[in-house]
């Protein structure tokens, strides 16, 4: 294998022809060609979710689980066989342990309202990492303030990688959850999720699982892992913004009680009292993203279709590649050196600013975040208030890692 050779070779995965599935991919910014390594933030879009989109708004846009119409009943169908897709996709026992929601984000709420209101009070507590996106820090803080509960924090190495031995030390018998990404957004460390769904249970606790950065890379099976809540975002897999999957074990979400009450989530009203209805609809009040859920449902036959463990080898192939390019620049400090990573290259240039580094990249087409990531305890950990992110997807090669070696290469000769 030749290093920046344009086809992986090794994996196998024929990554020109992936790259042909994404028009956004085909065009140049400031002149050059679009070198999109923000996918971590959200990843671009395969035709097949943008067809998939317009032909259910042209043929069967329709209210679902309502009508007894034509276009009803097609909507419904379709709605509900994505639900059994994404069952298959994260190996649930039952289709009703998948809930659609808005993303991430909403999943984690609705863990926190609904299974946190009911079991936690005074004095409990709730254990996170100290590598947790916002999302999985802040509903906890409100749950916490709430009931009058503490919240632990697991710390990390300075790898990025979680200590798994405060992390024991922190679970007891007042831990009401545990609550951990699986792959970190900001340091793309991939979490033995196993082994701490083992230690939790141990103690007691379930197991919710932030599962934005590690569903578009590896394979998630949520039976194999143990978890008891696993959570994603649509547009993090290829699929539309807005849409979600909570995953969660039939005998937590039948004790749980509602998130948000309205239509659907019903099986009779009266003004003295509400049956609500079977799972997982009592978890999808009012009317859903039903375009979303088609698109999500496209981005998984996709996924299925390209293998996502042939994407996980080839992304790992490009991500090895890229850090040993970038971290080969004199003045890149790599924020992030864990054993296992998937996805993301964070770092910093000497002392110029992220922002500075962000804005010079895109002059040359290279498209990175920069910033906090939603992950400000991990910088506080790293003593900087930023990095620059480059963050990897199935449709990225090797050339374009090149592209941006050249890019940050620019900056230092700016900055020199
Ligand atoms: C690890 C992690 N958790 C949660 C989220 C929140 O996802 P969303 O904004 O799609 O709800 C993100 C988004 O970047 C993330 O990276």
């Amino acid at each position: 294998m030749s290093i920046g050779a344009k086809s992986v070779s090794g994996t196998g995965f024929d990554v020109e022809r992936a790259r042909a599935d994404f028009p956004i991919l085909q065009q140049k910014v400031h002149g050059k060609p679009l070198v999109y390594l923000d996918n971590a933030a959200t990843t671009q879009k395969p035709r097949a979710v943008i067809d998939a989109i317009s032909r259910y708004y042209e043929g069967t846009n329709s209210n679902v689980h309502r009508g007894v119409h034509y276009l009803s009943e097609l909507a419904t169908a379709e709605y509900e066989s994505v639900r059994e897709a994404a069952r298959r996709f994260l190996n649930a026992a039952d289709h009703k342990e998948i809930i659609f929601v808005r993303g991430t984000t909403e999943a984690i709420n609705l863990v926190a309202q609904s299974y946190g209101r009911a079991h936690v009070g005074a004095g409990d507590e709730i254990l996170i990492t100290e590598m947790e996106h916002h999302s999985n820090i802040v509903p906890w803080q409100i749950l916490c303030r709430e009931r009058g509960a503490a919240l632990r924090v697991a710390p990390i190495n300075d790898a990025g990688e979680l200590d798994l031995e405060k992390f024991s030390t922190l679970l007891g018998p007042k831990t009401k959850l545990v609550a951990v990404t699986h792959v970190s957004n900001a340091l793309g460390t991939i979490n033995p999720i196993r082994k701490i769904v083992e230690m939790a249970h141990g103690a007691g606790a379930p197991v919710l699982v932030d599962g934005a950065q590690a569903a578009p890379h590896l394979k998630v099976d949520v039976q194999g892992l143990g978890c008891d809540f696993y959570a994603l975002s649509g547009h993090k897999i290829y699929g539309p913004t807005g849409i979600g999957v909570l995953y969660g074990k039939t005998a937590l979400l039948e004790k749980m009680p509602p998130y948000q009450g309205g239509g659907d989530m019903i099986m009779s009203v009266t003004f003295e009292k509400t049956v609500y209805n079977r799972l997982p609809y009592k978890f999808e009040a009012g009317t859903p993203d039903i375009a979303g859920v088609i698109g999500l449902g496209a981005a998984l036959n996709y996924l299925t279709y390209l293998g996502i463990e042939q994407i996980g080898a080839h992304e790992h192939e490009v991500v090895r590649y890229a850090t040993s390019a970038v971290s080969a620049i004199p003045g890149v400090r790599l924020i992030g050196t864990a054993k296992e990573k998937a996805g993301v290259v964070s770092f910093t240039l000497g002392d110029v600013h992220p922002h500075d580094i962000g804005t010079i990249l895109d002059r040359e087409g290279v498209a990175i975040r920069t910033g906090h990531h939603c992950s400000q305890p991990v910088m506080q950990h790293f003593g900087v208030e930023a990095t620059a992110r480059a963050s990897f997807a199935l449709y990225n090669t090797k050339e374009e890692v090149d592209a941006l070696v050249r890019a940050i290469e620019k900056v230092r000769k700016v900055f020199a």
